[in-house]
């Protein structure tokens, strides 16, 4: 039984790494202070003898020392993402994902936690075109929120030199899955498009729809943050890894294959009409992670592919969201 502190618990990652790890026979803490994430998203784990939540802010150092004192590891998803809430307000998103991001760092330092993993981004590769992305050629950031990610990625090497402490940064590229949400300005492209089509309402792709990323589904998100964890190898350790697939789909496609997926519950979304709209600011052209790398250090292999995770979260959707 290992303790584990998830930070952003309440978020869609977060949330499906509780219900993992308390699946899995640990303890876990979950501090979150519901920014974007939601109380319904662990609910159902607030009555486990295990599962213990702090509601708080990872801006708040103190805070953060209470919730990382006695534990084991730190998963740390607390963030504020998407690049469109960045470029609207740059402050909040440094001072979350920046200084929030210190303070735990910080925290696990002194608490001598076993390990600290995070969750980066596939935002870090900024301009760079190099496709398929290798972790050790980026470019410069697109947008307030890359230049947070990346900033994490230097206190986490900086860290580990000057204190010791055992870091592995994951670089998350686009995850879907159950659980995200679907609503609001800066909702993520997949759950928006589901909820529209279920709803026989035309999605809207930015631009004509070619540009095209590793759509990486939740469960290898998970298997990446457990075998982070469990990696001996001490050339496995204080890095970043890509986390993703090492496969590209065009918005295009993506809207096909959510098309076919949808229809077998409502034959009627086969027809829904697709609109194209303007591209938006930050968004990198195309993003394809190489994998080799996790596969090679952490023993990672992905479960599933973009079709097996669409149908699953789909069915998801239609399930608790129709
Ligand atoms: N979803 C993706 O495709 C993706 C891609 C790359 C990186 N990431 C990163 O993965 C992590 C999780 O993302 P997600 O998609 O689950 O987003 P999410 O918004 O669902 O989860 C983030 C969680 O952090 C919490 N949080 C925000 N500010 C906080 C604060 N000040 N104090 C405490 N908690 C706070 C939120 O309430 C939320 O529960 C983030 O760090 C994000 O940047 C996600």
């Amino acid at each position: 039984m290992k303790r584990i502190l998830i930070t952003g618990g309440a978020g869609f990652i977060g949330s499906n790494l509780c219900d993992y790890f308390i699946s899995k026979g640990n303890q876990v803490t979950c501090l979150d202070n519901f920014a974007t994430g939601f109380r319904y998203n662990i609910e159902h784990l607030l009555s486990h003898p295990d599962f213990k939540l702090i509601e708080g802010d990872i801006r708040d150092l103190a805070t953060c020392q209470q919730a990382a004192a006695d534990q084991d590891y730190v998963l740390h998803q607390a963030a504020l993402g998407s690049v469109p809430r960045s470029i609207n307000d740059p402050i909040t998103s440094n001072d979350v994902n920046v200084g929030g991001f210190l303070n735990m760092l910080v925290a696990a330092r002194d608490s001598g936690v076993k390990r600290f993993i995070y969750a980066a981004s596939s935002s870090t590769y900024g301009d760079s075109e190099t496709l398929p992305k290798v972790e050790e050629v980026i470019g410069k950031p697109l947008s307030p929120y890359a230049i947070t990610k990346y900033v994490n990625e230097l206190y986490a090497d900086v860290f580990s030199k000057t204190y010791g402490i055992e870091c592995i940064g994951l670089r998350y590229f686009n995850v879907f899955g159950r659980r995200q949400h679907p609503n609001g300005a800066y909702a993520a492209v997949i759950p928006k498009f589901v909820i529209q089509l279920m709803n026989h309402e035309s999605p809207v792709i930015n631009g004509t729809g070619e540009y095209s990323r590793d759509f990486t589904y939740i469960d290898n998100v998970i298997q990446m943050n457990e075998k982070a964890m469990s990696a001996e190898n001490k050339e496995a350790l204080n890095t970043v890894y890509n986390t993703a697939v090492g496969d590209r789909t065009t918005l295009n496609l993506l809207v096909e294959y959510l098309k076919e997926y949808l229809s077998v519950y409502d034959p009627a979304i086969a027809n829904v009409p697709i609109i194209h709209g303007d591209l938006r600011a930050g968004d990198i052209p195309h993003s394809l992670a190489s994998i080799d790398k996790a596969k090679k250090l952490l023993g990672y292999e992905p479960s599933h592919d973009i079709k097996k995770g669409l149908q699953e979260a789909v069915g998801w959707y239609w399930e608790n969201l129709k």
